[in-house]
């Protein structure tokens, strides 16, 4: 892709501000070092301060890549300070909810649009790039579809007819679309979902298959959780996507969601999980990001949180075809987290006060330091 900013002016640009960042931090340290001399006279002027220079947005430290987030509706209406920092800081946006099938068809064959235009148009007047989340689902689907009694033939054509509509309403406005998300278990086993057991796991070619007619442009994209390390689930969707492949299904992509917990030690392997998916040929991409920790926050977990945020994105700067990192939401003010995961939240960059946390220096560190 990437993302149609120059990289080259955007890495300038970091490379000042890390030049800033050195100089203020010298500064800081001389004066601190250097015995105080007694003033020359009570009325010269109070030694200047240096200022520090902000940190560029995520999206010009990004490079190449492109740095986006999750963003919700209508929060962006109605908080003014929430929609100025999805505009200054990234250059991709994913609707959180608003082209999930329940509100996109809650009616069969009656589609509604107005979450998705309004994410659509958002990302048009700030000049962000749109991934389309999520076609093929066992969540958020409408009570007429859960509720049903479908034949095989019956779910093809209802899948068939929602991809079609949806995408082509919004074909050439989005870079990439999540066609299928989670569909295995931790196990590595199919997920009893109502198009596994529906239509059986040709389901999957199928949806690539009708999502390439509809936007023949779009990325095609699979996605899941814990999937960021090297196991059987990862392995299920490496395994899948070769006989894809091997049939001829299109498909461009594999995201992994994101959603750490510090419970849980950091994958280390990421980096090379991601590397093995890229070495199929596809793009690679952290669709989902955040962090997870037990609330209240100490600053210790903060701070280890910060490190999850830097190897998580270390992992995607070490895989030449890691297209970018989506953060799912950007402050702890509206993160699905507490309401998912009761106990645990302030999984995200800025606080509730929409305040920098220490990940979100941990995250622009490792950014410029790639630059
Ligand atoms: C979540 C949203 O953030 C919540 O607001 C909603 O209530 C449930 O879905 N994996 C995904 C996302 O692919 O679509 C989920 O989003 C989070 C987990």
């Amino acid at each position: 892709m990437k993302s149609g900013v120059p990289g080259r002016a955007r890495a300038l640009t970091a490379v000042a501000w890390m030049l800033a960042l050195a100089a203020v931090l010298s500064a800081c340290g001389s004066s601190a070092s250097t015995p105080t001399a007694p003033p020359a006279a009570s009325s010269a002027p109070p030694a200047a301060t240096p200022t520090p220079t902000p940190a560029p947005a995520l999206k010009v430290l990004a490079g190449d890549r492109y740095f986006g987030t999750a963003i919700g509706l209508p929060t962006l209406d109605r908080d003014a300070a929430y929609a100025a920092l999805a505009a200054d800081q990234f250059n991709q946006v994913t609707a959180e909810n608003a082209m999930k099938w329940q509100p996109v068809e809650p009616t069969r064959g009656e589609f509604a649009w107005s979450g998705a235009d309004a994410t659509v148009a958002f990302a048009e007047a700030n000049n962000q790039i749109v991934r389309g989340h999520t076609l093929v689902w066992h969540n958020q689907l409408p009570g007429w579809l859960t509720g049903g009694s479908f034949s095989s033939a019956e779910l093809k054509s209802i899948l068939k007819d929602h991809i079609t509509t949806e995408m082509s309403r919004y074909k050439g406005k989005i870079y990439a679309w999540d066609v299928v998300n989670e569909a295995f278990n931790e196990d590595g086993t199919w997920r009893e979902s109502i198009w596994y057991t529906g239509i059986g796991e040709e389901y999957i070619a199928d949806a690539l298959t009708w999502a390439h007619e509809a936007d023949p442009a779009a990325k095609l994209y699979l996605n899941d959780y814990d999937v960021e390390a090297i196991g059987p689930k990862s392995d299920a969707w490496y395994n899948l996507i070769k006989s894809l492949q091997a049939a001829g299904v299109p498909i461009d992509g594999m995201g992994f969601q994101g959603h750490f917990d510090l419970q849980y030690p950091f994958p280390t392997d990421m980096a090379q999980n991601m590397q093995r998916f890229a070495d199929l040929g596809l793009d690679v991409a952290i669709t989902e990001l955040d962090v997870r920790v037990e609330t209240p926050a100490t600053e210790a977990d903060l701070a280890t949180q910060a490190d999850y945020y830097k190897q998580a994105t270390e992992a995607c700067l070490a895989v030449k075809s890691c297209v970018g990192i989506t953060l799912w939401g950007f402050t702890d003010k509206y993160s699905w987290v507490p309401f998912t995961f009761p106990g645990k939240g302030a999984a995200c960059l800025w606080d509730a006060k929409l305040a920098p946390k220490p990940a979100l220096t941990a995250v622009q560190a490792a950014l410029a330091a790639k630059a």
